[in-house]
């Protein structure tokens, strides 16, 4: 699909605190050069800049759309823009790394894909939960079929005082379009349907809160951005939702940024299968043995795709690799959590088309 090329200019667009993470990362792949940034923040613009030896800086992201040496846009912004910026990039022709939550509507995500495909171009959206080892291993253990058939998962991730910093973009529904179930809820939900192998669902039944936000409490240390003291806290800080799959598989999400409990961040996934379950962190097997039913730490299986998601994206524009995040799937995640929203704002089940 990619054009053949053996290098690739990059232009990142935003350099908080993932922006940095991105840069970083594709400076990784030595067929990946940096040439440009966009930040509306002069500052943080010129101290990412300076800090990664990044030749071209501008506040506006569409210069970069005129040049066409730039093969790929790199998307780190605050979740209202995700949509916007990534369709005018793939309308240039330009492969897009994008990070989560794809977009803040199924509608726009829908857009992305459509767009992508027409213009032949990679698009990918950052869940680097697929790229981390217990992961991986789960997934070669389910391929080998020691699990049997997974009829059941439970995912989670949830901290106790994890808001990323209120009154940051993050806390405010017209920039984030949502609170922690599309920040966090979105990477628990996306490996566990990664593993399960499905991501298509038929309905979805979920419940919000914002117990701990609006009373300025739970607040984490997470992002760059500045913060604005009189934003009124209107996103969720917890959510639970039970998703139907299409083959009538279910799994139990749950989501907080804070709550009462015993971690401070318990962020695991469960799996239920007819020969043997598995749980990580750390990576657990259960099953019944010749010596009676058994619980086995497993070591991280040789062979798993690169944990960096950037020199991943890239080794896929060089024909090295298949895409390990494809477009369909984050819109199938982004279709599960908008029927969050939508379940706990009506407290009706919601059907997925
Ligand atoms: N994949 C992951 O694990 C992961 C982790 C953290 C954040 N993220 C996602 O990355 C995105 C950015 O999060 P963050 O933590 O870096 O936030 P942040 O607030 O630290 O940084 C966002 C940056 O975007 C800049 N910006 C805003 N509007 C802009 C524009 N029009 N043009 C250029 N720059 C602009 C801001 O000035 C800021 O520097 C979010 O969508 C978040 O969900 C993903």
């Amino acid at each position: 699909m990619p054009k053949k090329k053996d290098s690739f200019n990059i232009a990142v667009i935003g350099a908080g605190a993932i922006g940095y993470d991105h840069i970083a990362s594709f400076k990784q792949h030595p067929a990946a050069k940096v040439v440009a940034l966009a930040e509306v923040s002069p500052e943080r613009g010129r101290e990412a800049a300076d800090t990664f030896g990044i030749p071209e800086l501008v506040t506006d992201y569409k210069k970069l759309l005129k040049r066409a040496d730039i093969d790929v846009f790199s998307i780190a912004l605050p979740n209202y823009l995700h949509a916007s910026v990534a369709l005018a990039a793939l309308k240039a022709g330009k492969h897009v790394m994008l990070d989560k939550p794809m977009a803040t509507n199924a509608t726009d995500a829908a857009k992305l894909v459509v767009e992508a495909k027409k213009q032949k171009v990679l698009l990918m959206v950052g869940q680097n939960q697929r790229f981390i080892p217990e992961v991986q291993t789960a997934k070669q253990l389910i391929t080998k079929g020691v699990l049997g058939d997974v009829y059941h998962a439970k995912t989670a991730w949830c901290r106790r005082a994890g808001i990323p910093r209120i009154g940051s973009w993050f806390t405010q529904k017209q920039f984030a379009g949502g609170g922690g179930t599309y920040d966090i809820g979105v990477h628990a939900l996306d490996r566990c349907l990664y593993l399960m192998g499905e991501f298509d669902a038929a309905s979805v039944s979920g419940q919000t809160y914002a117990q701990f936000g609006p009373r300025g409490q739970g607040s984490g240390t997470w992002g760059k951005s500045e913060i604005d003291p009189k934003a009124r806290f209107d996103v969720d800080d917890l959510s639970v939702a039970l998703i139907k799959l299409k083959s009538g598989r279910t799994v139990l999400l749950e989501t907080s940024w804070a709550a009462h409990q015993p971690d401070g961040d318990n962020n695991g996934t469960q799996l239920f299968g007819t020969e043997a379950g598995i749980k990580f962190p750390p990576l657990q097997l259960f099953r019944n043995g010749v010596h009676g039913y058994s619980t086995e730490l497993v070591n991280h299986l040789p062979g798993l795709v690169d944990g960096n998601r950037m020199k991943h994206f890239v080794d896929v524009l060089l024909g090295k690799a298949e895409p390990h995040v494809k477009p369909s799937e984050s819109l199938a995640i982004q279709k599960i959590l908008d029927a969050i929203y939508t379940s706990a704002r009506t407290g009706r089940e919601v059907r997925i088309k």
